[in-house]
């Protein structure tokens, strides 16, 4: 995770964002650090990058690159304001001996790549381009699905699907391609289904450990489907970054260790700093 100490909207680069509105970065540092504290109180083990004056999303970690079986495969920015958190999370990541394979095509990590099981989803239509699905099926070795999303609001992938265990997910319909909806029913056909009103307060950007799901508390119909199913909904209040476009999985990158012991990387836990 990357505190907010430098976030703002200063620039729009999703429908979300509009530099007229003025933000309150203590009241984002505040609701990043409720996250945190859920995290911990959970049992999670939180590392943290320094957040770098002049990258204001850099908060939105999962951007930052995707990480399976402890190999890095590292973002490359869409757009020029954020180009330089690709080679600030690589090097976090190489620091701490990580296997970090640079791409060549462009990539927002995590936000449009997502793991569900031995699968990987990849989202294109706004911001990962599909040859950056094919480069990483090299990388990974695990077959990556291309998803097309066609909903501006719903930029990244993360922003329409939650992956909630190794074999279910949750997503909003409208935001995918005809061919991806079929995909999607297809490979998963016991799908939790959100609503509009789920989606547009971008309640679908949570994260699942498998058993607790955070997620914005205002999507209720999705906490009540989640908690049918056996989940435990936790509502965490990210307002302030919503007005970048992000919600608590923007704000968290997996770090997925190495499969063989031997391989995990041996990373230092940073040391929280007092908010
Ligand atoms: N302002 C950021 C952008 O548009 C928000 C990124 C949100 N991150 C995410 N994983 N969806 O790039």
């Amino acid at each position: 995770m990357c505190r907010p100490t430098y976030f703002t909207v200063s620039y729009e680069i999703n429908p979300w964002m509009h530099p007229s509105v003025p933000t309150d970065t203590a009241k984002a540092v505040a609701q990043w650090q409720e996250l945190y504290d859920t995290y911990v109180r959970l049992g999670h083990r939180i590392e943290l990058i320094d957040p770098l004056e002049g990258l204001p999303d850099m908060v939105y970690a999962a951007n930052g690159a995707l990480v399976s079986d402890g190999v890095v495969y590292t973002a490359k920015f869409t757009y020029p304001e954020r180009m330089a958190e690709g080679p600030a999370y690589a090097e976090w990541f190489a620091e701490r001996g990580y296997r970090v394979h640079t791409a060549a095509e462009t990539n927002e990590g995590e936000g449009d790549i997502l793991t569900v099981g031995d699968l990987v989803l990849a989202g294109t239509g706004f911001r990962t381009s599909t040859a950056a699905h094919k480069e990483l099926q090299e990388v990974i070795g695990k077959p990556v699905i291309s998803l097309t999303l066609v909903d501006p609001r719903f930029y990244h992938l993360d922003t329409a699907l939650m992956v909630l265990s190794d074999t279910e997910i949750a997503y909003y319909p409208a935001a995918f391609s005809d061919g991806s909806r079929r995909v999607l029913e297809r490979l998963f056909p016991d799908a939790v289904i959100a609503t509009e009103d789920d989606a547009v307060v971008l309640g679908l950007n949570g994260v699942s450990d498998g058993r607790h799901v955070i997620h914005n508390p205002r999507a209720t119909h999705l906490a009540a489907a989640l908690a049918e199913r056996g989940f435990e909904p936790i509502g965490i209040d990210t307002s302030e970054l919503l007005k970048g476009g992000g919600g608590a999985k923007c704000c968290t990158l997996e770090l997925r260790a190495a499969v063989d012991a031997a391989e995990v990387p041996s990373a230092p836990v940073a040391v929280p700093q007092a908010v």
